[in-house]
C-alpha cells in the first residue's frame, strides 16, 4: 500500500480538481456534507400546518358534484404539506386527506401494504368492508384498513358521508414497500358476520380463548365513538398528562400495542382553560380536531382550531395545547409514527 503523508500542504487548485474529478465515478467527500447529515437533532422540510374544515367542506362537497366515486377511485381531498411541494404527504411519514361518499355511492374494493385508519367526521349510514367483514360506521368511529385487507366503502344512508383517512404512505414509499391490487369486482363478498371483530375482540379486556390473534395489526377494526368518548369522559383529570391532557390510545387488545405496526392513534380530552406543557418528540402527529375550541402552540407559533380542522406537527418541533373555552372540553384525535420511531430505537421526547 502506497504510504500518504503531509509533509507539504496540497495546493489549493490540486484538491479542487480531485473533487471535480469525483463525481464521474459517483463518489463524493464525506467532510464537506457531514456536518449538514450528522445534525445535532432531526430537521424536517415538513412545516406546521392547519387546515380548515370550513374551507375543506364546501370544496369536498364540490368535488362530488364534479367527480363521482366510480371514476375517482377514491374521492379524497389530500392535505398536503406547504414544505413538501410535489409529494403526497402530510407530514414526512403521513399521508391524511378528507374522503367523501355519497348516498348510493360505493368506492371500489382494493388493498394495498400502506395501512390505513379512518375517523368519521359527519354523515350517517356508510360502511367499510375489510376483508369480507361489513363495518358500518357513524361520526366518531375509528376504523383500521390494515395493510394488505381488501377494502371497500359504501354509503347505504340518505346524506353525504366525510372522514378522515390515515395512511402511512410516505413512509412505505420511502421504504420502496407499496405494493397495491384491485379487486376483480367492484365490491367483495360478505364472509363475516357484521362487525364481527367488535363482536370478538371489542368487549373490554374479555377475549376470545380459542383464538388469538398474532396479525401485527389490531384484530379489533373498529373502535365505536360512543365507548371511547365514555372511556375518555370517565376518567379523572387529576392524573393527567402534563403535556396531552387526558389521552387514551387505540391499542391492539391482544398485545396492548398500537392498533396498526406503523402508527399509534389517540382521543384526547382538554377540560375547559386547560393548558398543556410544551414538549417535543421525534415522531410526527397529526391532530383532528373532534369537538371544542383551542390552539396549539408550534415552535412559537399559535394555530387556532375548532371542530374538523386538521393540524401537521412535524417531528421536534415544540408544541402545546390550550383550551380556549370556559365551559365546554376540547376532544382531539391524533395519529403519529411513533410505533416506528420506537422500533428503531430512534424515538427521543424531550419535556421543555
Ligand atoms: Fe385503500
Ligand atoms: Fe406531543
Amino acid at each position: 500500500m502506497a504510504e500518504v503523508t503531509h509533509s507539504t500542504p496540497p495546493h489549493a487548485d490540486e484538491v479542487s480538481s480531485f473533487l471535480a474529478g469525483l463525481a464521474q465515478f459517483h463518489l463524493g467527500p464525506l467532510w464537506q456534507v457531514l456536518g449538514q447529515q450528522l445534525t445535532p437533532t432531526p430537521t424536517s422540510r415538513v412545516r406546521p400546518h392547519l387546515w380548515r374544515w370550513r374551507e375543506i367542506r364546501p370544496r369536498l362537497l364540490r368535488a362530488g358534484e364534479l367527480v363521482s366515486a366510480a371514476a375517482a377511485e377514491r374521492r379524497v381531498l389530500m392535505l398536503l404539506n406547504p414544505g413538501l411541494e410535489g409529494q403526497v404527504a402530510t407530514t414526512h411519514t403521513l399521508y391524511s386527506g378528507i374522503q367523501l361518499i355519497l348516498p348510493g355511492e360505493v368506492a371500489r374494493t382494493h388493498r394495498h401494504t400502506p395501512n390505513a385508519l379512518r375517523f368519521i367526521m359527519e354523515g350517517q349510514g356508510a360502511y367499510t368492508v375489510v376483508d369480507g367483514e361489513k363495518i358500518p360506521m357513524a361520526p366518531g368511529d375509528f376504523v383500521l384498513t390494515p395493510n394488505w385487507t381488501w377494502h371497500d366503502h359504501g354509503n347505504e344512508g340518505t346524506e353525504p358521508v366525510m372522514w378522515l383517512d390515515g395512511l402511512d404512505m410516505p413512509l412505505v414509499r420511502l421504504l420502496e414497500g407499496m405494493f397495491f391490487e384491485p379487486y376483480a369486482q367492484e365490491t367483495q363478498p360478505l364472509t363475516k358476520p357484521t362487525d364481527a371483530s367488535t363482536a370478538e375482540y371489542g368487549k373490554g379486556g374479555l377475549l376470545p380463548t380459542w383464538q388469538r390473534s398474532t396479525s401485527p395489526h389490531s384484530p379489533l377494526l373498529k373502535y365505536a365513538w360512543r365507548e371511547a368518548r365514555e372511556a375518555l369522559m370517565s376518567l379523572g383529570t387529576n392524573a393527567a398528562s402534563p403535556f396531552d391532557g387526558t389521552m387514551l390510545e387505540y391499542v391492539n387488545p391482544v398485545t396492548g400495542g398500537p392498533a396498526l405496526p406503523t402508527m399509534a392513534s389517540f382521543l384526547q380530552r382538554l377540560t375547559p382553560g386547560q393548558r398543556t406543557a410544551p414538549h417535543r418528540h421525534s415522531s410526527s402527529t397529526v391532530y383532528l380536531v373532534v369537538e371544542g375550541h383551542g390552539c396549539t402552540t408550534i415552535d412559537g407559533k399559535a394555530y387556532e382550531w375548532t371542530p374538523g380542522d386538521v393540524l401537521a406537527v412535524p417531528t421536534w418541533c415544540v408544541h402545546a395545547h390550550a383550551n380556549l373555552s370556559t365551559h365546554q372540553d376540547a376532544i382531539l384525535f391524533s395519529f403519529t409514527d411513533a410505533p416506528v420511531m420506537r422500533a428503531l430505537n430512534l424515538y427521543r421526547e424531550e419535556a421543555l
